[in-house]
């Protein structure tokens, strides 16, 4: 457990705008901070940060919090390792309780065993156990001492439990082994390891921490490639092959690709901006990732039908980041490495220049379906392109793609801008239905975005949103509230929740800023918090304000417990009494 006091500490000194700058770029309009979310996908500005409330925000998506939630979720980190790379940042030392954080423990021991198991799997190539595997990498693939050393590869030996036998030299035990997913159980108590037999390709994060493996069979054997499980330190939707080495890349770009040897052979004939996705598909998490790197992506998948249909799912969700993405038209070999090998780096240079952007990409896609001398199939595929064309943004693409597809065709620019403008017209019409729906139905909008939140008594909720903001806003209230409102009082139970915490917190003395609240409420919940404390309150009458959100808690709590006890209007007139007669906290009671 780390002490509250030092958490509170720690906040006071991480000003948020400061933390969320080395993230995202913001620049100030009003009295906020405005940037490209780093959480969703957008092209115009909806994440802000108030520095007054020390909260960020995002309309877009929702997510909002204070440092520490910002820290957790974009790290992707636990409470408390978010906590120590805060106080890192502001020259604070964690006070290090006796009973350790169990969860930080394990993953320091999945990080240290990865570390050794990388560092014994590289030793093995000047071992005769790995003498095969050394030969397959220098010999049938053609690496470089210099390239097997700045990658880390290795090999692991034939065999059931070499690994495990030198790692428990080493003090890691059977648990250990498990954890970081080198070993596998066999369901009678015994493990075995997960890699035997292969080359192994370490997965190392953007701290230079091993956080996985890939490992290949020598042969011909399947499966071709395994990899380690997610664990507590790896997950291979958010990472992404060699990104540590090429996010320090001078090309100005990224090229992305399929494979572990795809990045790894680009690497070696110079091109050390290549990464790879790791056998899954391209996730939006990785898109982002790309894009806080580098603003053009060229993906350099392999020129079969599966690696193209990945591209043309990969597009849109680069695209949303706001990167410019270019896809490169392999031919003559399956795969990068296989291009290099057979036709050199000079080719794949000229390759990579030629590479066309997307929209060229695209609408060579559209094409191939059709068969353009039949009059029919014409009239499809235009329809097809216009649908296309209308998404883009710009005018200028519009008209210069539109003629293309038009030439393409056969047919006059005048004819393709009218089926564009068609087009355009329809997904108009489609948007701005979808809008109205939404707009008629308000209440929705009230509603936190967490359909496990969901408030049963939206009046009463409003109010209750207003007690929250005004405690976080101007603690001292809580001494007025405190008598009077109960956690029991609230409808939502998240907000009752964050009241009776925020009524603790002032009692002991403590912080009371939504940053701290992160280590006791869920990130959802946090969020919502966040959208709770952005609407605006007129301070200068707070009082008055905390009053009004009282009397109307205190109503809808009678009409309830009314309901409940079949009494009706006996405690609702009660009530109604009660907010006639202090009608503020400068009123009769109070003097
Ligand atoms: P490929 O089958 O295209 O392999 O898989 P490759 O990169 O050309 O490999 P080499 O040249 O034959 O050695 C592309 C990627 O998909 C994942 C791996 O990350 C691989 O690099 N993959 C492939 C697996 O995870 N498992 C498999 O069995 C095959
Ligand atoms: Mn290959």
């Amino acid at each position: 457990m780390i002490p509250a006091q030092f958490i509170d500490e720690l906040v006071a000194r991480s000003e948020l705008s400061d933390v969320v700058s080395s993230y995202v770029s913001l620049t100030r309009k009003g009295d906020r901070l405005w940037g490209l979310c780093p959480f969703h996908n957008e092209k115009t500005p909806s994440f802000s940060v108030s520095q007054e409330k020390q909260v960020f925000y995002c309309f877009g998506c929702g997510k909002g919090g204070g440092v520490i939630s910002f820290i957790m979720e974009i790290e992707n980190l636990p409470y408390a390792e978010a906590i120590r790379l805060l106080a890192k940042r502001a020259g604070l030392t964690v006070p290090e309780g006796e009973e350790n954080d169990a969860f930080r423990v394990q993953r320091e021991r999945v990080l240290r065993l990865n570390h050794e198991a990388a560092r014994y799997f590289h030793d093995q190539l000047s071992q005769p156990g790995g003498a095969r595997g050394a030969s397959y990498l220098y010999d049938t693939r053609r690496l470089s001492k210099g390239t097997v050393t700045r990658f880390g590869l290795g090999v692991a030996p034939d065999g059931w439990d070499h690994l495990i036998e030198a790692m428990a030299e080493k003090g890691f035990d059977k648990r250990d082994l498990l954890d970081a997913g080198l070993a596998v159980d066999n369901k009678k108590g015994r493990i075995y390891d997960r890699f035997r037999d292969r080359v192994m390709f370490p997965i190392i994060d953007l701290r230079g921490d091993v956080i996985g493996f890939g490992g290949r069979v020598l042969g011909d054997e399947q499966p071709k490639y395994l990899n380690s499980p997610d664990t507590v330190i790896y997950n291979k939707s958010r990472n992404l092959f060699a990104l540590n080495l090429a996010r320090k890349s001078k090309q100005g770009r990224l090229i992305l690709t399929e494979g572990y040897m795809d990045t790894i052979a680009l690497h070696q004939a110079g091109f050390d901006c290549a990464v790879a996705s790791l056998g899954t598909s391209l996730t939006e998490h990785h898109a982002l990732l790309l894009a806080r790197y580098t603003k053009e992506v060229v993906i350099a998948y392999d020129g079969d039908g599966a690696g193209t249909s990945a591209a043309q799912r990969a597009i849109p969700i680069l695209e949303r980041t706001g990167v410019t993405v270019r896809v490169l038209a392999l031919s003559g070999a399956k795969d990068p490495d296989e291009y290099i090998g057979k036709f050199g780096r000079t080719a794949f240079a000229r390759l990579l220049d030629r590479s066309e952007n997307h929209i060229e990409y695209r609408l060579a896609q559209i094409q191939k379906q059709y068969d353009l001398s039949d009059d029919e199939q014409k009239v499809t595929f235009l329809r097809a392109c216009a649908e296309f064309i209308a998404t883009l943004q710009s005018p200028v693409e519009r008209e210069v793609f539109g003629s293309r597809a038009a030439e393409a065709a056969g047919v006059s620019r005048d004819a393709m801008e009218q089926e564009v403008k068609r087009a355009r017209s329809t997904r108009a019409r489609r948007e701005k239905k979808k809008q109205e729906r939404k707009n008629l139905t308000p209440t929705v909008q009230l509603q936190p975005r967490d359909q496990s939140m969901r408030y049963q008594n939206i009046r009463s909720a409003r109010a209750e949103e207003g007690v929250i903001r005004l405690l976080l806003l101007e603690p001292v209230l809580t001494e007025k509230v405190e008598s009077r409102l109960h956690p029991e009082d609230f409808s939502s139970p998240l907000l009752g929740k964050a009241y009776s915490i925020l009524c603790n917190r002032y009692r002991a003395g403590m912080s009371t800023q939504l940053a701290v609240l992160a280590g006791e409420l869920e990130g959802s919940e946090i969020s919502h918090l966040a959208q709770v404390l952005d609407r605006p309150e007129a301070l200068e009458h707070s009082e008055q304000a905390m009053e009004d959100y009282l009397s109307l808690i205190e109503w809808e709590t009678a009409k309830r417990s009314d309901r409940a006890q079949g009494e009706p209007q006996e405690s609702l007139l009660a009530a109604q009494a009660r907010f006639k007669e202090k009608k503020s906290f400068g009123g009769t009671s109070h003097e």
